[in-house]
């Protein structure tokens, strides 16, 4: 169960879970491999303790506009779209160019591409080099991939998730995120991605976190975590800085054991 897919509603905290995630399994002792798939927000190299973002694997495939033509081509050829592949077979992040792949203290990072400009369409070539990498991509033993996900359900249309192993859903306290999250149960079913656990997050009681349990797991869906409303997070989100809160990263240590016990 190594490749992990962090989803959930926009603003629920995916990335900070990632972040936190990432952090948990380098105290493991073992490497995280970050994966930016989020075509909007930009900032997830700075929770992380990055300097820069890495450069976007869709320009180490040729850029947005080549795959755009190619994806044409196979269209035009009959190829269904879920089967277009861009990577060579057994990709592995030691075939990756330094640009593309950042690494520091046991944590590696990589970005699918971001919507750069007004009008540049949409963002389907992104999709498919997310599902093309996680689908080749073959870890190292003590590797462990994280996807940071774009926000709502859209990846899962586009095939993103076919590679996957386990999915964590992040829910906040709001009734747009249970469904999100329902949503997200359903689309990995479909997908026959039987590990899909809920972390709660921005809890502010337990009676909160009590009830967001109750229907979730109404709906089987199991949650594994629950991080509080936690002023340190949202001020180093605000700062720009990695986020360093101990309760969170405790937390996050119990769902890594819960993971991979
Ligand atoms: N436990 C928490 N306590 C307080 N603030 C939090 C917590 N978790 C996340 N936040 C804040 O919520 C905001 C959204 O978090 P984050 O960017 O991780 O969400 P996201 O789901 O990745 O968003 P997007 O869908 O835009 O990618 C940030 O300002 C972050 O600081
Ligand atoms: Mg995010």
């Amino acid at each position: 169960m190594r490749k992990i897919a962090v989803c959930g509603k926009g603003g629920s905290g995916k990335s900070v879970i990632v972040r936190l995630l990432a952090d948990a399994v380098r105290r493991r002792g073992w490497r995280a491999l970050v994966i930016d798939s989020d075509e909007s927000n930009t900032g997830l190299h700075r929770m992380l303790g990055f300097a820069k973002a890495p450069e976007p694997l869709i320009g180490l495939l040729g850029g947005k506009n080549h795959l755009e033509a190619m994806l044409e081509e196979a269209i035009r050829a009959g190829i269904p779209e879920m089967q277009v592949d861009l990577m060579p077979l057994g990709m592995q992040t030691a075939m990756i160019p330094p640009a593309y792949l950042l690494e520091k203290d046991g944590i590696r990072l990589v970005s699918v591409g971001k919507i750069l400009m007004a009008l540049e369409g949409c963002a389907c070539p992104m999709g498919i080099v997310s599902r093309s990498f996680l689908k080749k991509l073959v870890l190292e033993p003590d590797e462990i991939a994280i996807v940071d996900m774009e926000a709502g359900v859209e990846h899962f249309g586009r095939g993103v998730e076919t590679s996957i192993d386990c999915v964590l859903v992040v829910v906040e306290p709001s009734l747009d995120s249970l469904e999100v999250a329902e949503k997200i149960h359903e689309l990995s079913e479909q997908i026959e991605i039987s590990d899909v656990w809920a972390i709660l997050n921005k809890i502010p009681s337990e009676a909160i976190a009590a009830r967001l349990t109750e229907r979730l797991e109404a709906t089987q869906i199991h949650v594994i975590g629950a991080i509080k409303q936690d002023n340190d997070i949202f001020e180093s989100s605000l700062e720009g800085r990695p986020i360093n809160s101990r309760a969170a990263a405790a937390e996050i240590d119990k769902v890594l054991e819960f993971l991979f016990p």
